[in-house]
């Protein structure tokens, strides 16, 4: 038996207004909530018995596994107050079955990765670590945990969120994905918040515990943001992204009940939401439109995501923008990276204009 516990307590702050009701593990991706991904690729890897470690919004993780027959048993523990990731992971020891040596693995709730695991589990064994970390090269790594290692793939230090370029000493950023040996676990204090990045992991490098890094550089995202969100949910659908939930790979996913004009241009690895519409002459390209939400005519919408019910009217122009849930944007307005619309909200229509004209 593999253990896992899923970390998905956290507020999504930056994907507001989308997790005002839904955390983001539970946000619709590619025709399945985000975490069904995570769970059915730690089941193919051979874990089979998962921890969701919740918090914020349980209750939508609550109803949701009470209904759903993933193939895998999930248990469901819920912090009263949020314990950080540290705390939430030692608050799920009492979920666990596993021996004191045997490996748990953790998952960060909001990345979508081609690791392979048992790979990294087997790794984790051979070498006798304490923890071992996947760690993956990126450009910027500013936003992330910064994790060096030695020749022999020992973690020297792990920097959270640099703040200063001095800091910037590997482009081996923190993925999202460890292994603990469980009694690592039983050693993080509990019933009070503690960060795993900025608390324990430097503090079992402080101790000498045997702290590894394996560095793959395949797939990886963490869909924190909106056009993290977008390019997560194009990449499955494309299947640039691998994820055994979505079944078949194409240039856009229309879910049941949906409308499609045959007149409309929907590609980019598009999802269209149960009992959406799509009207004549639109083009949605590379977009998450929910359920329920409509595009009327001529609209053109890139890169963005549109909310449960929301409405696009006539001749907009949308790129990299939110529209939360219930929100009706009247026609003709044009709305461009980083604009984020609040669940319900009405902007009339030709409100917005966007000029490159100075
Ligand atoms: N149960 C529980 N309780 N879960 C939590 C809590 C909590 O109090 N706080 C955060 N989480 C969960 C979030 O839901 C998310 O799945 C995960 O822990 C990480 O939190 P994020 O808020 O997404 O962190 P981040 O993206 O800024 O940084 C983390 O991920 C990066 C990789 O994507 C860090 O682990 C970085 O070191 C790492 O590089
Ligand atoms: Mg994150």
């Amino acid at each position: 038996m593999t253990e896992a516990v899923l970390l998905v307590g956290g507020q999504g702050t930056r994907l507001r207004p989308l997790t005002i009701n839904t955390p983001k593990p539970m946000l619709p991706v590619a025709g399945v909530p985000f975490t069904v991904h995570q769970i059915t690729r730690a089941r193919e890897a051979g874990v089979t018995r998962i921890v969701l470690a919740t918090s914020y919004r349980a209750d939508v993780f609550r109803e949701f596994i009470d209904v759903s027959d993933l193939g895998i048993e999930v248990v469901i523990a819920t912090e009263d107050e949020p314990l950080g990731t540290g705390g939430a992971i030692r608050h799920a020891l009492p979920f666990l079955d596993s021996g004191p040596d045997e490996p748990v693995l953790v998952f960060n709730g909001d990345v979508l990765t081609g690791l392979d695991i048992r790979g990294l589990v087997d790794h984790h064994d051979s070498t006798g670590s304490d923890v071992t970390l996947y760690l993956t090269p990126v450009d910027d790594p500013r936003a992330y945990g910064l994790v060096p290692t030695d020749l022999s793939g020992r973690v020297t230090a792990f920097l959270e969120k640099p703040t200063t370029d001095a800091e910037i000493v590997t482009h081996n950023i923190n993925a999202g994905c460890y292994v603990f040996r469980r009694s690592v676990i039983d050693s993080i204090p509990g019933g009070r918040p503690v960060s795993v990045e900025r608390e324990t992991f430097p503090a079992l490098l402080e101790s000498g515990a045997l702290v590894t890094g394996v560095v793959d550089s395949g797939y990886w995202l963490d869909l924190g943001t909106p056009l993290a969100f977008v390019q997560g949910s194009r990449d499955l659908v494309l299947g640039a992204a691998p994820s055994p939930a979505v079944p078949s790979h194409g240039d856009l996913l229309v879910l049941p009940g949906a409308q499609v004009s045959s007149r409309a241009q929907v590609h980019g690895g598009t999802v269209v939401g149960r009992e959406a519409f799509i009207a004549d002459g639109a083009v949605v390209d590379g977009c998450v439109v929910f359920d329920g939400a409509r595009i009327e005519a001529g609209a053109r919408v890139h890169n963005s995501i549109v909310g449960v019910g929301a409405v696009v009217g006539e001749g907009c122009v949308l790129h990299g923008t939110v529209v939360g849930d219930g929100a009706v944007i009247g026609a003709g307005n044009e709305l461009l990276t980083g604009v984020r619309v609040w669940p319900g909200a009405i902007l009339a229509p030709g409100t917005v204009r966007f000029s490159s004209d100075r």
